[in-house]
């Protein structure tokens, strides 16, 4: 009987701890801010009311930055990359913790460039895509790819964040394709757009396993082979042609053959 009870009273008392810790970790849980570069920030204790005295804390240390305090509100002034941190506050007298802000500083994005290309011409091409400026906060990217007014399935590169590759709906069309990238951070967001025909980015890639070799009692000769580019997928169909240059290392100028793959 008596033990029951024991255990009883150990149930309410762990339960009571359980909501009060479920309670403090709400307000806990660390937050993100956004901020535009250059400007003042206001950053709000929890919900705090507008006279309720309040400490700061950035990284566990006092704010050292230029700022103001208006009760539960801290104000940063032309806040820059220095400001970003974990930022907390406290209610007085007792300390309490009451809200946790992780505070990033960062701009808008700017149009993203973009460049499109076909290295497994008649099969597809692939678009790449980047900001000439970094955002300083993460940003994500938005493609749509149009061609004879109709949007077309692109699949994201495995391997590269920036690349998507797309699949030609026809060859030899006449129909030029539009490209929009747009660029999204939590500031504001950008795009950009780029229009090609399909003729103009086909651009294979370089031979394989280029060798040459010298050739016996033929000194004057050499045996140059290589291997059309793997990527090409219809060799037959659509020959590629080569160049060739070569030069003595007492020369200056270079010879230049041209050739076919056959
Ligand atoms: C807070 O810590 C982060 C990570 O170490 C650091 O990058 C940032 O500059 C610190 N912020 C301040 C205001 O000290
Ligand atoms: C590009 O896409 C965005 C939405 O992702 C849209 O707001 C914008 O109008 C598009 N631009 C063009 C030129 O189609």
């Amino acid at each position: 009987m008596m033990a029951n009870l024991v255990t009883s009273l150990c149930c309410v008392v762990l339960a009571a701890v359980v909501v009060a810790y479920a309670q403090r970790r709400i307000q806990l849980v660390a937050r993100n801010q956004y901020e535009r570069m250059g400007s003042d920030v206001t950053m709000q204790c929890g919900s705090l009311e507008s006279g309720t005295s309040v400490s700061w804390k950035v990284n566990g240390t006092d704010v050292q930055a230029k700022h103001q305090l208006e009760g539960p509100v801290l104000i940063l002034n032309q806040v820059d990359l220095s400001h970003n941190g974990l930022y907390s506050c406290f209610q007085n007298p007792h300390g309490e913790r009451r809200d946790t802000i992780y505070l990033h500083v960062g701009v808008p994005p700017r149009e993203p460039l973009i460049t499109c290309r076909s290295n497994t011409y008649p099969k597809g091409f692939y678009c790449n895509w980047h900001l000439q400026h970094s955002t300083y906060i993460p940003t994500s990217f938005e493609v749509d790819i149009q061609h004879n007014q109709r949007s077309l399935a692109v699949e994201k590169d495995a391997v590269h964040k920036n690349r998507c590759h797309v699949r030609f709906p026809e060859v030899f069309s006449s129909y030029p394709y539009v490209v929009n990238v747009t660029v999204i951070n939590a500031l504001g967001k950008a795009f950009n757009t780029y229009v090609f025909e399909e003729s103009n980015i086909v651009k294979p890639d370089p031979p394989e396993r280029v060798t040459a070799t010298p050739i016996r009692f033929n000194p004057r000769r050499l045996e140059v082979s290589w291997q059309s580019p793997a990527t090409w997928p219809e060799i037959d169909s659509f020959p590629l042609k080569y160049f060739l240059r070569y030069r003595p290392l007492i020369r200056e100028q270079w010879q230049h053959v041209s050739t076919t793959l056959f």
